[in-house]
């Protein structure tokens, strides 16, 4: 497991945020924007979506697959992906969630998490502790208490325009906004020496500091469930995206990496008709995945402490689950890389064929089965074949070795 080096680390100290960048030095920079570094925030209005869950399944097949070297940015309060990765410390009393004392500052009792962007201190990646492998993934983790204070601040400036009649936003409010864009900025150099690709997670309210992951993205990530409130979610998040290119040059556009459809479940009439109602809707077909991640308890049980393999990657090859997340790596890497003149030149192999059914259930037609439920489950429905098949094998082995015997 690599630990983070103290050079590195000094290196990536930004400046306190009296000093702010401003944004039109951002605009005017020339050179390729984070030294090429692709910034993926993984964005949606909508709560429960799988945003925590599609950055760390994207984050382990870069890691894993691809081999590259990953820094996760956890900005939402509840720091669920922080949880994944490092041993929190979470305070029920008091309501606190923070990180650890940073292995690499044992003496001093540092901890560092994504706030310190906001408090001047020098933010120190932490190499991931809890869920580790041979893979390279480091995290800024959250602080729940230090990010709900950057929003407060925020929101009393706001009021204090509001009461002094002004409509914009005033100076500070804009530098939070553009925090960590100007983190990245100013560390890009140290970052390309150390990472390949960034990726955000980000709180489900609209709030300033997801507002300063989507000026800092060079891309968009939406996870979607075939359900109306998401559709509603992904409708802003779409006109989010045509606003915050309106303020953008053209060589520095956010693009949508993708519509990503998670915890599907084609045989629920809701998810169905929510299918067919999107898929060649404006706005939404450009950008939809054509991989339906199904809601799988391989996927969630991913989450506990004991998991083992610890990645969906590490799973048997020849594992569905595993398959399914290998599709939607490759998808999502093939929109992100080897674009000519743009950033990594990777080789993304191919995945292990799946029938197209799989791929897409909502292409298989529905067909009761006796005494099934209408809304029947799908992740359930492939657990119980999978277990099912499992079972015939066992007991066909049985008989084989009862014969044998005989
Ligand atoms: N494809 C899936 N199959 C099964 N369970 C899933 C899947 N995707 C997500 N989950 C589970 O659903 C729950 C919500 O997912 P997750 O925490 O990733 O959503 P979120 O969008 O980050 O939520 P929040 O808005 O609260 O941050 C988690 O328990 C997660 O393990
Ligand atoms: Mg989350």
């Amino acid at each position: 497991m690599q630990t983070v080096s103290a050079a590195v680390a000094s290196a990536i100290t930004p400046p306190p945020l009296d000093l702010a960048v401003p944004f039109q030095r951002w605009l005017e920079t020339p050179d390729f924007w984070y030294a090429g570094i692709p910034v993926i925030a993984v964005c949606q209005r909508k709560g429960g979506p799988g945003k925590t869950t599609l950055t760390r399944m994207l984050a382990e097949y870069l890691a894993i697959v691809l081999k590259l070297r990953v820094l996760l940015i956890d900005l939402d309060t509840q720091c669920g992906l922080s949880f994944l990765y490092l041993k929190m410390e979470m305070k029920d009393e008091t309501g606190t969630i923070r990180p650890p004392v940073h292995p690499d500052y044992q003496a001093e009792g540092l901890r560092f998490s994504s706030a310190d962007l906001w408090w001047t201190a020098a933010p120190v990646p932490y190499a991931a502790t809890r869920l580790h492998g041979n893979f390279f993934i480091d995290i800024l983790p959250g602080d729940k208490q230090l990010l709900q204070t950057a929003e407060r601040r925020y929101r009393e400036e706001q009021e204090r325009e509001r009461e002094k009649g002004g409509r914009g936003k005033n100076g500070l409010q804009v530098k939070i906004e553009n925090r960590v864009l100007e983190f990245l900025t100013d560390c890009s150099d140290a970052l390309k020496q150390r990472y390949d690709v960034v990726l955000m997670d980000t709180p489900a309210q609209e709030s300033p500091i997801t507002l300063s992951a989507w000026r800092a993205a060079t891309h968009v990530l939406v996870p979607f469930v075939y359900e109306e409130q998401c559709v509603r979610g992904t409708r802003d998040m779409i006109s989010r995206w045509t606003a915050e290119n309106s303020m953008r040059p053209y060589e520095r556009r956010l693009e949508i990496l993708g519509i990503q459809p998670n915890l599907v479940k084609s045989r629920r009439k809701l998810h169905r008709l929510t299918y067919e109602k999107t898929v060649h809707r404006p706005g939404f077909q450009d950008h939809l995945s054509p991989i339906q991640i199904p809601d799988r308890g391989e996927f969630s049980e991913r989450d506990t402490d004991d998991a083992t393999p610890v990645s969906i990657f590490q799973l048997a090859p020849s594992n569905q689950a595993r398959m399914i997340g290998e599709h939607f790596g490759a998808w999502v890497s093939r929109r992100l890389f080897n674009l000519p003149g743009k950033g990594l030149m990777l080789d993304i192999p191919e995945p292990s064929p799946l029938p197209k059914d799989v791929i897409n259930p909502f292409l298989k037609p529905v067909r009761k089965r006796n005494n099934e439920k209408e809304d029947a489950d799908d992740g359930a429905d492939a657990e119980e074949v999978e277990s099912t098949s499992v079972i015939k094998k066992a007991v066909a082995r049985k008989r084989r070795v009862a014969n044998a015997g005989a």
